[in-house]
Parts: structure tokens; sequence; C-alpha cells
């Protein structure tokens, strides 16, 4: 039996395992991928920023260069000639050209106009702005970043500067992003095998677990698993489980207890009927001591069908299904009747019964004469002879108390706990001899149940017991 069904799914039914690692690689693949990314464009925007930097203190150098009434010429050459594409130096390799105020070309780095053709910047119109500008520029073969700016001459006019520097290295180093998209696939596979690794470890309690409850059998149903070998999600459980075993234990020790006290039960009167009739068949008889033997073992069958009852009785109680039907009775005319039953073996003892109070419950008749009658029965049984037994009924709100005392034997404090259990006995010898088989409160207890009521007991040895029985209206 299911307690909760588990509806049936795609997800559901894929392991724990499966899931956490697939979670797992989606999330380090993810976190992975935006670290690349952000690291990719960090470094290309740290490059470019460094291109445009180099840029700008060019302008600044030729600025400080042109800007004198007598430019130092070796200076410009060198600056617009010598360095721009030394060999050796790829990463800055750039082409200088410069305008004057006329629009005329001044200089320029041998090989610039192969790339980038003379144009006639409008220096006015820049001159006004007094604004440098970048623009990408592509040929056939390479990428430039390409400045435009106006420049201060020696003569107080502006003159126009071009600047082409060469970035197809750093282009091509970024445009092959084919390592990148490999990388990411490496680590995807990483992530997912170490996303399998961790969630393998991490369930490996769990199989622990398993392995542990498996072993747990109807022979060993002792064992307990240590919690604290277990990580603390698991610990509650194995706490849990632990708690289960506890209870199915006793349950099984009572079961077991049960059947062999019932076989004990039976094995007696049983014995007692085979050795009667063994004996009488035995020899001849006269038919006055067959009729006694057929009396004795009339009282034995009695005895049996009784003990039968009884079971049967507990064993329908127990069942949860069960409905009994109630009516509203009378509870001080009710026990009336059951004492008048015992009123002979009463007086017989000499022992006075009296019942105080009223009150009205909803009650089965049958079962609540039953229970009467085991605990007066039981009163009278362990009160000794000029002794008395008093029920009192009391209610309070909606609750209605029924409790008997008696002023007899008592009972030892260490056997009221178990005092409800099935075949438990005080003293087995003397309640054999008194015809007890140990299920009066057991019977007891299940009808309170029945009526959802509550049972209780005290005791003290030699000056009486009482008992308890609470409901609700
Ligand atoms: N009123 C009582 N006074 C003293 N002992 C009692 C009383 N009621 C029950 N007991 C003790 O509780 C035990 C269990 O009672 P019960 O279940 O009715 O079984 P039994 O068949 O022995 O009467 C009895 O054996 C007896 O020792
Ligand atoms: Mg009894």
């Amino acid at each position: 039996m299911f307690l909760k069904s588990v509806k049936p799914g795609i997800i559901k039914k894929t392991s724990i395992r499966s899931r956490l690692t697939l979670f797992y690689s989606l999330a380090a693949f993810t976190l992975l991928t935006l670290i690349t990314l952000f690291l990719y464009w960090e470094t290309i925007n740290i490059l470019y920023k460094a291109d445009y930097q180099f840029l700008s203190d060019e302008v600044e150098t030729l600025q400080y260069i042109l800007q004198n009434k007598h430019p130092n010429l070796t200076a410009l050459k060198q600056e617009v000639i010598d360095y721009p594409t030394k060999p050796g130096d790829s990463i800055y390799r750039h082409y200088i050209r410069v305008f004057d105020e006329n629009n005329k070309m001044l200089i320029e780095t041998p090989g610039m106009s192969s790339i980038l053709p003379v144009t006639n910047p409008d220096v006015h119109a820049n001159k006004r702005l007094l604004k440098r500008n970048y623009r990408w520029y592509s040929n056939r073969d390479n990428k430039y970043l390409l400045i435009q700016s106006p420049v201060r001459l020696g003569n107080n006019a502006y003159g126009y500067l071009q600047i082409a520097l060469d970035i197809s290295y750093q282009h091509a180093v970024f445009s092959d992003r084919k390592f990148l998209i490999v990388a990411l696939l490496a680590s995807a596979l990483c992530s997912l095998l170490l996303g399998f690794f961790i969630a393998h470890r991490g369930m490996r309690s769990l199989y622990v677990l398993t392995d542990t409850v498996k072993k747990i059998t109807v022979t060993s149903l002792h064992q307990r698993i240590d919690p604290r070998s277990l990580p603390k999600e698991l610990a509650a459980l194995g706490n849990a489980f632990n708690q289960m075993l506890d209870r199915i234990e006793s349950s099984f020790v009572r079961l077991k207890q049960f059947s062999s006290d019932l076989a004990h039960e039976l094995r007696i009167p049983v014995n007692n009927l085979i050795g009667e009739t063994e004996i009488t068949l035995s020899r001849g008889h006269t038919v006055d001591e067959y009729q006694q033997v057929l009396i004795s073992n009339l009282e034995e069958l009695h005895r049996i069908s009784q003990l039968i009852e009884n079971i049967l009785f507990l064993s329908r109680a127990e069942n949860p299904q069960l409905e009994i039907q109630k009516t509203l009775l009378n509870l001080h005319d009710e026990i009336g009747v059951v004492c008048d039953y015992y009123q002979a073996m009463a007086d017989e003892k000499n022992i006075s019964v009296s019942c105080e109070g009223q009150a009205e419950l909803r009650v089965n008749s049958i079962m609540f004469r039953r229970m009467i009658s085991n605990i007066l029965s039981n009163a009278l049984k362990y009160t000794p002879s000029g002794g008395w037994i008093r029920f009192a009924i009391t209610t309070y709100q909606n609750i209605v108390q029924i409790t008997l005392r008696d002023n007899g034997i008592g009972i030892a404090s260490e056997h009221l706990p178990k005092i409800f259990d099935r075949f438990y006995r005080v003293d087995s010898a003397r309640s054999q001899h008194s015809g007890g088989i140990g299920l009066g409160l057991s019977i007891v207890k299940s009808i309170v149940d029945l009526h959802q009521g509550k049972i209780s007991i005290t005791s003290e040895v030699d000056k009486g017991t009482t008992i308890c029985l609470t409901f609700h209206k």
C-alpha cells in the first residue's frame, strides 16, 4: 500500500542523481560561459582602449612638433616616416599623414596611399568642431583604426592629421573564436562529469541507507541505523526509520507474545480435557461418574469458548473500520443492571456495592455493560470479604467520568504500565485460580477506545484500586 501516490511523470521518474547532475552542469556551464564572455569582452575593450590611447598620444606628439613656429623636421620625419612601420613593431604599425591649412599634404608615412587614398578632409569644418573622430577602416587585407584630427600649426592656422593604426592582428585574435568555443565545450563536458561525480558522492549516504534498510528482515528487527554516520538531511530520515523499526519491533514482540500466550491459554483446558477423557476411558465407570466427567469437561469447554469469544471481540474492536451503534443511555441505570447481576457474588463475599451520580451518554449498550461487568468482576475478585466497591458518575461541561473504587488488595506500581496488555496478569497463579485469563482489562480499554474515551488506573497495594473512565458527550 502506498501512503501517498506519486504522479508518474518524466521528471519524477528520472533519478535524483541525473537531475542533480543536470542542474549542476547547467549552472556551472552558464556561469563559465558568462565569465568567459565577460573576460573576452573585457580583453577586447582593454586592447582597443590601448589602441585609442596610442592614437591619441600620437596626435599629441605630432601636435607638439607641428605647433612650433619652426617645426623640428628631424623629429617630424622620425615620427612620420621612421617609426611607424618599423619591423617588429607589428602591433602598433601605423601610418601618418599631415595636411597643412590649405589641404595640401605635407608629409605621409611611405605606403600610406596604398592603404588609405589621399582624401580631401574638410579642414575648416573639423577646425570648427575642433574634434577628433575615429572610424574603422578596412581594405582588402587589413583592418585599421583611423583617427582624423585637426592640428594647430606654428602659424596659428589649423592643419589636419590622419593616422591609421593597423589592428589586423588584434582583430584576427578576437575574430578567431574557435578556441573559445572549444574551451566552452570542454568546460561543458567537464562540468557534466564533475556534476555526475558530485551527485554520486552526495547520494552515497542514501545508497548506504538503502543497503542497510534492505538488510533488515524479521529476524534482524533489532538492527538500527546510526544517524551519526549520515549527513544532516538524512539523519532525520534515519531517526524516523529507527522509530518506525521500534514500533514494528514492539508490535512484532507483542504479536509473538500474544500467540504464545494464546497457545498457552488453550493448552491448559485442552490438556485437562484430554487427561480427564483418557482416565475415564481407561477403566469402566458408572453413569454418575461419566456425568461428573462431562460436567467438568463442559466447564473447560466454556472456558475455551469464552477465550475464543474474547479474542474475536478484541480483534474485531481493533478494526479501524468498525462502526458501533450508540444509543443515549442513563448510565446510573445501566451500571445498576450490571450490579444487580453481580449482587449474589457480592453478598456471598459480604462486599457492599454502590453507585452515585447521574449522567446520560451515547454508548453501545452491550459494550458498555461488558466494560462495567469486567471492572466490577475484577473489583469483586480482588477485594477481600467485608470490603466495599463504589461507582461514581460525574459530569463536567461535556465530559462524563465513571470512577470505580475498591478497597481491595491493590496492584503494585510496577504492574500498572502493562495492566491493559493482553493476557497480562499480576499474579498468574492467583488469577488462574480465580479463573481470570488477563483479557478483561484489554477488552475494557478497547471498548473505551471505540468510544473515543480515556482510561486510567491508580492503585496502592492493600489499600485499593481506582479505575477512571472518561468520555466526551
Ligand atoms: N480491582 C482490582 N484490584 C486488584 N487487582 C486488579 C484489579 N483489577 C485488575 N487487577 C489485576 O489486573 C490483572 C488484569 O486484569 P484482567 O485483565 O481483568 O485479567 P483477569 O482475567 O486476571 O481478571 C489481574 O490479573 C489483576 O491482578
Ligand atoms: Mg478480569
